[in-house]
């Protein structure tokens, strides 16, 4: 796989929303480092997917600089498969590899990478959600991007699949040095994945946390992990935003939580 770093530098991104200009990106910069996973990490509709885009060269920003050093091929993995379905497992990995002429050594290299041996002439309808997924990833990789762009890419799957998933993902990304770009709104999902994780909120970086790293799958019940989502989620906290029936709860006033008991979930606090 190619090898490049990718720096991010003064990204401003504005949408119209009802005739009015939303600043949805201010001012990013970040540095994304070659055979690491960055994981951007924010609340949805924070701008998760528009940095991404503007990253991948997908979109463009109204203000600053992506500098790509050495090759800036970039693979996209979405939250559905997107896999061409009259092709079989094979073919869709070959597919995406016949620009840079992949030989079937490769294709077959692949398939194993991603737990699919024999599974190379099934078509995506004889797989599992998760199997669709592992096809995926190895058409991203076929096509030997400098950078895979994940977003929210299990986001889909079963919670049993998901940490599947996430596990055989950090194993292939050991294995093979891929560099990735991957966007969750997940703090388990970050923690279990990112070498560096930049949280994202109102349009800034809020934060960035460096995850030392270990050769084996990592444990969120380690007690260095619980911290670094302890800080994460109080870098959350001042912004979450409670309903009046949750700040009344929150503030013990339980008279004033509901009228009428309701459906609400801190109305069954009350019962
Ligand atoms: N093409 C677009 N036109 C108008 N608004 C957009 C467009 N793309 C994204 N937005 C708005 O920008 C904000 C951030 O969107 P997005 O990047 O998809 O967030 P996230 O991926 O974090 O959920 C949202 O308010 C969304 O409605
Ligand atoms: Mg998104």
């Amino acid at each position: 796989m190619a090898i490049g770093e990718i720096h991010v530098k003064n990204i401003s991104k504005s949408f119209p929303v009802n005739g009015k200009n939303t600043t949805v990106l201010d001012d990013i910069s970040l540095e994304l480092h070659p055979k690491e996973i960055t994981v951007i990490l924010g609340k949805s509709g924070c701008g998760k997917t528009t940095l991404l885009r503007i990253i991948g060269g997908l979109e463009k920003a109204d203000a600053g600089q992506i500098e790509y050093e050495g090759d800036s091929r970039m693979a996209f993995v979405f939250q559905e498969p997107r896999l061409m379905p009259w092709l079989s497992v094979y073919d869709n990995i070959k597919f995406s590899g016949k620009k840079i002429g992949i030989t079937d050594n490769e294709i077959r290299n692949l398939i194993n990478i991603v737990g699919l041996r024999g599974f190379d002439n099934s078509y995506p309808n004889q797989l599992s959600g998760g199997m669709q997924h592992r096809v995926s990833i190895a058409r991203a990789m076929a096509y030997k991007p400098s950078f895979i762009m994940m977003d929210e890419p299990f986001a889909a799957l079963d919670y049993f699949t998901r940490e599947q998933m996430q596990n055989e993902l950090r194993e292939m990304q050991h294995k093979q040095h891929m560099s990735i770009l991957f966007v969750t709104h997940s703090i388990d999902e970050a923690l279990l994945l990112g070498n560096n994780i930049v949280l994202i909120e109102n349009g800034r970086i809020k934060k960035s946390f460096n995850i030392p790293e270990s050769d084996s799958v990592r444990d969120l019940m380690n007690p260095s992990m619980i911290a670094i989502k302890q800080q994460i989620l109080e870098q959350f906290k001042n912004t979450i935003t409670f309903s009046k029936e949750e700040k009344n709860v929150k503030e013990n006033n339980f008279d004033n939580a509901c009228s009428e008991p309701c459906r609400k979930p801190f109305c069954w606090l009350r019962k």
